[in-house]
């Protein structure tokens, strides 16, 4: 399939494999990115822009097809190293950067200089066009149903893509929802040129993480998912769990005086426990709704080999064989 995405990372298939704490490691983006996709090591999972460089040279033993890298700009006081970071990104010869977060505006300069594309990943049309003008050469449009922050305006996919399609010159790809063929047609449908995954990918063989992850994903419904911190405006989709009863117990006893060291135990610390010790009940991390579609554990190939030969399936054989007669062009 050839997309403005797919021709603008020079992949084979529009699917993009979003940034994921404690999940994005060489292994899986390298995995994805062989399977003809773009695969993405998490920048901030490494703590120092050395690891990072180390990460990004394991990777690129494992496959030389194009590789990303996220870089998460955080809420936080004291801020990460991110010129550092970004340097062993461009000494790594990585040539592709998903921003997320806060605006990487700062950043661009350095960035292009480096000749980085750069996919910012955004919650609303907004934004979107904020990173358009600032030289984003796409962005990933994460809608309400995304795991991780889906932003305050609470818009899914169906009405937050066709808005930016209206709005937005840059491809994009559509984020939040996306496990399947079924998705990704959608997605083309309403104007996206491919589909960026985070909670299908967790689910796969390749994916370095604790099993009891991946047997959760399996085991969970679409109605198993929980927005926390909307009183802090930092809201995250999460999978439920006894940690997050206990933070939600907490956010609605402190009401509006809630404030994050009030649910420190729940959020902080919580994706060593999870990811790579299984500790299924340790706290708040990102999972999304799509979750009630995802029914097994896939290597990554199979999962886009399939995702790729059920799309065409479904353009040429259910949609075109919706249309009364054929169109005589
Ligand atoms: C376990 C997990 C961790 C995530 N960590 C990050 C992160 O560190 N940075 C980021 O930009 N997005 C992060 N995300 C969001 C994903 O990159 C992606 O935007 C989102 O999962 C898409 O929604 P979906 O889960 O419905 O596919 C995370 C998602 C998951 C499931």
């Amino acid at each position: 399939m050839k997309t403005r995405i797919t021709e603008l990372f020079g992949i084979e298939h529009p699917i993009i494999q979003g940034g994921m704490h404690y999940v994005g490691y060489a292994e899986l983006a390298a995995a994805v990115s062989k399977a003809g996709g773009l695969g993405l090591i998490t920048g901030l999972t490494q703590r120092t822009p050395e690891l990072l460089a180390k990460e990004i040279a394991r990777a690129r033993e494992m496959t030389d097809k194009p590789l990303g890298v996220n870089l998460t700009f955080l809420p936080a006081f004291t801020s990460p190293p991110y010129a550092e970071y970004i340097a062993a990104i461009a000494e790594g010869g990585i040539r592709i950067v998903e921003t997320a977060g806060r605006s990487p505006e700062a950043y661009m300069p350095t960035l292009k200089a480096a000749g980085i594309k750069v996919i910012h990943k955004c919650t609303s049309v907004r934004h979107a066009l904020k990173a358009q003008q600032i030289g984003c050469d796409a962005v990933s449009i994460d809608g309400f149903e995304c795991g991780g922050h889906p932003g305050e305006d609470d818009l899914p996919n169906m009405i937050l893509l066709p808005r930016a399609a209206e709005e937005l010159s840059v491809p994009f790809v559509a984020s939040g929802g996306m496990a399947d063929a079924r998705g990704l047609v959608a997605a083309l449908a309403l104007g996206a040129d491919g589909i960026n995954m985070g909670t299908r990918f967790v689910a796969t063989k390749e994916a370095p993480v604790h099993q009891n992850v991946k047997d959760a994903i399996v085991a969970a419904s679409e109605l198993d998912t929980r927005l926390v911190m909307r009183g802090l405006r930092n809201t995250e989709r999460v999978l439920k769990n006894a940690g997050v009863d206990r933070l939600m117990e907490i956010e609605r006893e402190k009401g509006s005086s809630l404030k994050i060291d009030d649910i420190f135990e729940q959020v902080a610390g919580v994706y060593p426990k999870v990811m790579v010790e299984g500790i299924m009940d340790a706290g708040a991390w990102s999972c999304g709704m799509v979750v009630g579609l995802i029914h097994d554990i896939p290597t990554v190939k199979d999962l886009i080999d399939q995702i790729m030969a059920e799309a065409e399936v479904l353009i040429r054989r259910r949609l075109s064989g919706m249309l009364s007669a054929p169109v005589e062009i």
